[in-house]
């Protein structure tokens, strides 16, 4: 028999009440979001098959699943929109009334405690699905003009915050970007309306579920030149820094999961509200291994969102934002 010194950690682990009792890392409501995506028309809610659960909803959907949203707890939603048309100056994305301006009005309308807050970026509304303007540049090759697509970028801000977007987040990862937003916004009028980064957005695998559901697969090439190399940490945390400068309230990594150690690194170096956007890949590799019953849906969701939450994520977006709800209310 070993002798134990006076610490035996065991001791707290032994019953169901003690562990409850010392646990560090609880998980509520309070910082959960819901991604939900928006098309035109009536009565649509159309099933993305590659996402289980979620759906394209049509504005009067979306304000009954916001009214849902709202009565589970839940203090917010990131809005996505899937225009009828898309073009090359991605117009659907700064037009007073396109689906996204639509919508946001119509939640705010019906469900005004919920907040609303929206995605700007142009790849929805672009015609190559790329999140800017698309240039040849000088070696040829096709690219996202940075500067030019910045003006589109504050447009869309500002057109979300007229609507009465509450929080804007913008996720194209071009560089200036905050800056040009909150600028916009402040000449605007919109001097209280909070800015949401995507500050670390790697180029990742696991959006391949969510650019069906959006339908904003690039038509050639890939985001590389513009999202991040997964390969760099240090990088993410000059990113980070450069939104902080330029004005952002609240930044993000994403994706979540494979990015816990940046989580970790970006809120004790910077001390801002930090959120992590549990992306599609991250949903829908989960609900397919739970399908087949390879893994309990339940509990992996609670370890996952625990994790999150331990590694120092204040504010969880995730797609079972509704099922943590219901399961914490339980
Ligand atoms: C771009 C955007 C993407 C996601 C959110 N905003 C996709 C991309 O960069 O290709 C991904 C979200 C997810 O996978 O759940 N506007």
């Amino acid at each position: 028999m070993p002798q134990f010194p006076v610490a035996r950690p065991r001791r707290l682990r032994a019953t169901a009440a003690l562990r409850r009792l010392v646990r560090e890392t609880r998980i509520t409501a309070d910082g959960l979001v819901l991604p939900l995506f928006v098309r035109p028309g009536k009565g649509v809610r159309k099933l993305i098959a590659s996402m289980p659960g979620n759906f394209q909803l049509s504005v009067d959907e979306l304000v009954k699943e916001a009214h849902s949203v709202h009565k589970l707890g839940i203090p917010a939603v990131l809005l996505f929109g899937i225009p009828d048309k898309k073009d090359e100056k991605a117009s659907g994305a700064y037009a007073k009334h396109g689906i996204v301006q639509t919508a946001v009005r119509a939640v705010k309308a019906a469900v005004p405690e919920l907040l609303v807050i929206t995605d700007v970026c142009n790849c929805e509304y672009t015609s190559h699905g790329h999140c800017g303007i698309v240039r040849r540049r000088r070696d040829g090759a096709l690219d996202v003009d940075n500067d030019a697509t910045l003006e589109l970028l504050a447009k869309s801000a500002v057109s979300h915050a007229e609507a009465g977007a509450d929080i804007v987040a913008p996720s194209d990862m071009m560089d200036g970007c905050v800056a040009a937003i909150r600028r916009e916004l402040d000449k605007a009028g919109f001097t209280n309306t909070p800015v949401m980064s995507y500050a670390a957005k790697f180029a990742s695998g696991f959006y391949g579920p969510f650019r069906d559901a959006a339908e904003s697969l690039p038509q050639f090439g890939d985001r590389r030149s513009y999202q991040m190399d997964y390969a760099n940490g240090d990088e993410a945390l000059r990113e980070v820094a450069q939104d902080i400068a330029e004005g952002a309230d609240i930044v993000m990594v994403k994706p979540a999961l494979a990015y816990l150690d940046l989580v970790r690194r970006v809120k004790e170096r910077f001390g801002y509200p930090t959120a992590v956007y549990s992306v599609s890949g991250e949903f829908s590799m989960v609900k397919a291994a739970a399908k087949n019953g390879w893994l309990d849906e339940r509990a992996i969701v609670r370890e996952i969102m625990t994790a999150f939450r331990r590694a120092g994520a204040d504010i969880i977006i995730t797609y079972w934002a509704k099922d943590v709800a219901r399961w914490l209310a339980a």
